[in-house]
């Protein structure tokens, strides 16, 4: 998992505070992630008396969720192929008196034998569909152990790539205006107004303007991989009072934060910073950024997080999730739309 360095873009830090295991961080966010996971599950009309089946359950966070919600009367099948996220769920469901979880080991590497000797009224992907290999195979098996009015859901992440560009904003000139402002000792300040007071101006305003929106958003890209920008926002555990994200941002923000922090950043042996990590950092930076300029921003729907990108209209046009789930026998019943960060395909077999 360890990624490309990327220890140009970020300043090398004495080395660290005790990175935490998987396991542990995974612990730690489930406060944070419950809104997140209540959304999801508020979706999909779970019944006491159903069997779901949770494929990468993790340390069980959604799973155990879900058998609150079958209120004792059904089971729960929650499947890992780490033995610490099972061992974990084995103890958790024997803490919370709850005999209908079954936290189940499997192979990683193609329907594991376990799947045959259930039939189920709901199969759960939740963020794991990208870790299974031949998903075509996979899910046309999986679909032979559906009951008759048996669904999946698949929930993915939205692509979101990190840097701004021109489109993202529909009032270049103000945001350009607010940032010449902002004090000197401001976050924003600080790195942002350095670069913009030194153009040399050509005479044509037009062409002077261009360059100086070119600047800013150069300087705020510049600043996404800044990796102590993040902490002029944190106070104690979480965000100052005066940081204002929607409450979706907030989740996410807060579940970045925890996992950057949980890698112990800033004071990480940036050199050998992991790819995910680098991309929770851009997310973060970004939108505390989107918070502090949100009026210049595009806005509605997925924007200001993926107004702009090719990449993410592409995904969205194309649907390789739906692709892949036709092509394994399914058809789409539904696309709960959990933007802007999420969402959720819901399959039944054709
Ligand atoms: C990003 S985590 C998501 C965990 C959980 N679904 C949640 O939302 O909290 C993905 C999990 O899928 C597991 N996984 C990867 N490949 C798998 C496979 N073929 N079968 C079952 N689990 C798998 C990983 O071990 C990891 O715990």
């Amino acid at each position: 998992m360890i990624a490309p360095l990327v220890g140009f873009l970020l300043a090398a830090a004495p080395c660290a505070a005790a990175q935490k295991t998987e396991l542990e961080s995974f612990i730690e966010s489930q406060d944070i992630r419950r809104p997140e996971i209540e959304r999801v599950l508020d979706r999909l009309d779970l019944k006491p008396g159903q069997t779901v089946l949770d494929i990468g359950a993790g340390p069980g966070l959604p799973a155990f969720k879900i058998a609150e919600r079958l209120k004792g009367q059904g089971e729960v099948f929650a499947t890992e192929v780490v033995p610490e996220y099972v061992e974990h769920m084995r103890k958790q469901a024997k803490l919370q008196g709850l005999s209908n979880v079954h936290a189940v080991l499997v192979s990683t590497s193609g329907v594991d034998a376990f799947y045959g000797a259930h039939r189920y009224d709901l199969v759960l992907v939740y963020r794991v569909l990208w870790f299974i290999r031949d998903r075509e195979t996979y899910f046309a098996q999986i679909r032979n152990q559906l009951t008759p009015k048996g669904r999946v859901a698949v929930v993915t992440e939205e692509y979101q790539p990190a840097m701004f560009t021109r489109e993202d904003f529909v009032d270049m000139k103000g945001f350009v205006t607010e940032l010449m402002r902002e004090p000197a000792e401001s976050p924003f300040g600080r790195e942002l107004r350095a670069l913009l007071p030194r153009l040399q101006k050509t005479g044509d305003e037009k062409r002077d303007n261009e360059m100086l929106s070119r600047a800013a958003i150069f300087s705020l890209n510049r600043l996404l991989s800044e990796p102590s920008f993040f902490l002029h926002f944190v106070d104690g555990g979480g965000f100052r009072k005066d940081v204002s994200f929607t409450p979706e941002e907030r989740t996410h923000a807060m579940w970045q934060l925890h996992l950057l922090q949980s890698e112990g950043l800033p004071n990480v042996n940036v050199p050998l910073m992991r790819y995910s990590e680098y991309m929770g950092l851009q997310h973060l930076n970004k939108l505390l950024m989107i918070q502090r300029f949100r009026k210049h921003l595009a806005s509605g729907g997925r924007s200001p997080y993926l107004a702009s990108s090719p990449e993410g209209a592409w995904q969205r046009e194309k649907d390789p999730v739906r692709r892949e789930f036709e092509a394994a026998g399914y058809q789409l019943e539904k696309k709960h739309d959990l933007a802007p960060f999420l969402q959720m395909s819901v399959f039944q077999p054709r």
